[in-house]
């Protein structure tokens, strides 16, 4: 049989922060175990990830810190990848954007379609903060939306009703940099004619639907768009940082950061080919019209995976001689939440990855969220259920099957596995069910029903439990022994098929439970069929799970519900915060802000300007006189274009105000709070 060309790709993550749990359900872990299994059947599959390393969002963290955005990109890139490679996953390569290869594929790519005509250059106006002399690109600018009124709207976006809008329609704009109102001044940018692509999209979407069954989610998205009617986007942005238009007059522009991450996936596969010595690899997945294509996404990047990618890979391909296979499928996962709230990085609400991975081992995490992904809609994160599924479905279930199981080969078998003969109803019942096992949960993978094939996993250890209970070895061991050996065999059997289908989810655990059985993996397909002959010698047996006791679950509860997580300091660190008492002196409003006051306080006779964002909490007249406590060695910085010369502590209430921490009249003002 000819073996299966797959491509897997999961979205680039933007180096501009930790990944969290929710992260690796929308587009890793899914991917990763399709992948795994794929592997594992045989198939011919390529694995590829890597950073985003460009766009706004990392210049404005870059800016916040005073740092350079390569600092940034380098921290980012390199802890994901490393809280990757903790949680298991098997990429093949995890690339980033910022490598040359990159640039030059993505410039490659924009040059095609310049010279093909397809380009249109327009003159716009847009958002220009004349203090900082810059254009004020994408989320540089933040205003009220005009739709729905909400106030951190982004320039084109807004997050909390979803419209998109023109950004000259932003009410009250704001230059994230000064914090100035923009002014609107021309500038021209290349605009790519998707609108040209629709016809042609839409046959390709309802043709890979109807062949390869779309997830309703992504179909109903994409009849969105279409319904809308495409547009002509614009394809690049006035920034320095990112790929650099590759023509003669576009000094100080470069690509749009979807436009060049988007084609990381080539890039990326490129320099895999490059690192294994075989420059010309890449083409037998890319450029082979029998490869499938498989994007693994969350749902916020649909648009650039349906609609905005294969219409780029359609305009290389009208152009060129070299074509590249689209996407065959785009299994887009909707959001997971934690403990019922949305992840947030600025409210610190979830659990990035890396920290996870401090407290629990990888398995029981990949278990828990794989059989908890949001396939079709969110679903929730709660550390009491990912107790449980450790607790009482990985430890109770298949770790308690396995331990039973080879505490007897050890004990009545010399660790040896013993004979079947003489096999009884019950017996040849559990060797057709454990036939039937890699078949059921393989094509559950492959349509993208990772629940359900998780769950059917487990099904098979409770299988496993069930047979060995119904068999009573314990009891039978003085009267029959060779129904004993029986049913020993045929549960080392069915933990041998269990290893196998684990794998994917349970990597870790897979690798071990094979080494207990002193056996390797095999094709997928063969799985269901008595692997281990008689008298095969068995390995040590370990414990595979251990159980996560309720004080442990409740200790993180609070840690994480507190407020944002941190890693330990050092005392060197706190004792680097200087916190002084201080008095407000008076209070005021700032002008288009919610949620800032500009105080005036005193630090024991030196005077401070601080913006404090308590605005929605206490009004500028409740301040006045009142005490409080002041980072005062926190760098200056500028809010809504004001100074903030430090910061007041402040903590949320119950009902989600703040409220400032107050230190008593006894304290006298400047004193060092230690
Ligand atoms: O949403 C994100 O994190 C994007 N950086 C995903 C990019 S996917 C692809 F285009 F690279
Ligand atoms: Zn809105």
């Amino acid at each position: 049989m000819e073996r299966e060309k797959i491509l897997v790709t999961s979205a680039l993550p933007y180096a501009n922060g930790p990944i969290h749990l929710g992260h690796l359900s929308g587009a890793y872990l899914p991917a990763d175990i399709f992948v795994r299994y794929h592997r594992l059947k045989g198939s011919d599959v390529i694995y590829i990830c890597g950073s985003d390393e460009h766009g706004v969002p990392i210049t404005i963290t870059a800016d916040n810190e005073g740092v350079s955005p390569q600092v940034i990109i380098d921290r980012y890139h390199n802890m994901n990848k490393e809280a990757f490679e903790q949680f298991g996953m098997s990429f093949d390569i995890y690339s980033r954007t910022s490598y040359p290869i990159h640039h030059e594929t993505a410039q490659a790519f924009f040059k095609s379609f310049y010279e093909q005509g397809l380009l249109v250059e327009k003159k716009t106006m847009q958002f220009y903060d004349a203090k900082a002399k810059k254009f004020l690109p994408d989320r540089y600018v933040e205003g009220a939306c005009p739709k729905c009124g909400f106030e951190e709207a982004r320039s084109d976006e807004c997050e909390n009703c979803g419209a998109i809008y023109d950004p000259t329609e932003l009410v009250n704009p704001v230059s994230k940099i000064t914090g100035e109102k923009p002014e609107l001044k021309e500038t021209s940018h290349w605009y790519f004619p998707l609108g040209k692509f629709q016809k042609r999209l839409e046959a390709y979407i309802n043709e890979m639907s109807e062949k390869y069954g779309w997830k309703e989610n992504v179909l109903n998205y994409c009849r969105g768009w279409f319904k809308e009617g495409l547009k002509d986007r614009a394809v690049t942005r006035d920034l320095e940082w990112g790929v650099k238009v590759p023509l003669e007059n576009a000094a100080g522009k470069v690509l749009y950061v979807w436009f060049e991450a988007v084609l990381g996936y080539i890039s990326a596969t490129k320099k895999l080919s490059l690192e294994k010595n075989d420059p010309e690899m890449w083409r037998k997945y890319w450029q082979d019209s029998q490869t499938k294509y498989i994007a693994f996404i969350g749902k916020d990047n649909i648009v650039f995976h349906t609609i905005i990618f294969p219409a780029m890979l359609m305009a290389w391909n009208d152009g060129n001689p070299d074509k590249y296979v689209l996407p065959q499928n785009v299994p887009a996962n909707e959001f997971l939440n934690f403990e019922s709230k949305k992840f947030s990085k600025s409210r610190g609400w979830g659990i990035d990855v890396i920290d996870f991975l401090k407290r629990f081992p990888p398995d029981p995490l990949r278990y828990a969220l794989a059989s908890n992904l949001p396939e079709t809609k969110d679903t929730d994160f709660y550390l009491k259920e990912f107790q449980a599924k450790n607790n009482n479905e990985l430890a109770d279930i298949l770790g308690n099957f396995v331990n039973r199981t080879f505490i007897f080969a050890r004990k009545h078998f010399d660790n040896k596995v013993p004979k079947a003969a003489n096999l009884r109803d019950i017996d040849r019942e559990m060797l057709k069910l454990i036939s039937e096992y890699p078949a059921k949960v393989g094509a559950l993978i492959e349509k993208y029903k990772i629940r359900d094939a998780v769950l059917e996993m487990m099904n098979l250890a409770r299988a496993g439990n069930k047979y060995f209970n119904d068999s009573q070895p314990w009891k039978l061991v003085k009267t029959d022994k060779q129904a004993v050996a029986a049913t020993i065999n045929i549960s080392l059997q069915t933990i041998f098929t269990l290893a196998e289908i684990f794998e994917p989810v349970l990597p870790f655990t897979s690798q071990k439970i094979f080494k207990m059985l002193n056996a390797k993996p095999v094709n997928w397909l063969d799985a269901g069929k008595p692997q281990l002959n008689e008298n095969h010698q068995l390995g040590e047996a370990e414990i595979l799970f251990t159980k996560i006791e309720d004080e442990v679950i409740e200790k993180l509860y609070n840690e994480l519900t507190a407020g944002s997580q941190k890693p330990q300091i050092a005392y060197e660190d706190f004792d680097k915060i200087q916190l002084v008492a201080a008095k407000i002196l008076k209070a005021e409003k700032i002008k288009k802000s919610k949620k800032l006051l500009k105080l005036e306080a005193d630090l024991g006779g030196e005077k401070r300007q601080i913006v404090a964002g308590v605005a929605e909490s206490y009004k500028p007249e409740e301040l006045a006189g009142k005490r409080v406590i002041v980072v005062a060695n926190l760098k200056p910085a500028k809010l809504f274009g004001v100074e903030s010369q430090g910061m007041l502590l402040a903590a949320e209430t119950k009902d989600g105000k703040l409220e400032i921490i107050s230190p008593s009249e006894n304290v006298n003002l400047g004193t060092r709070i230690k």
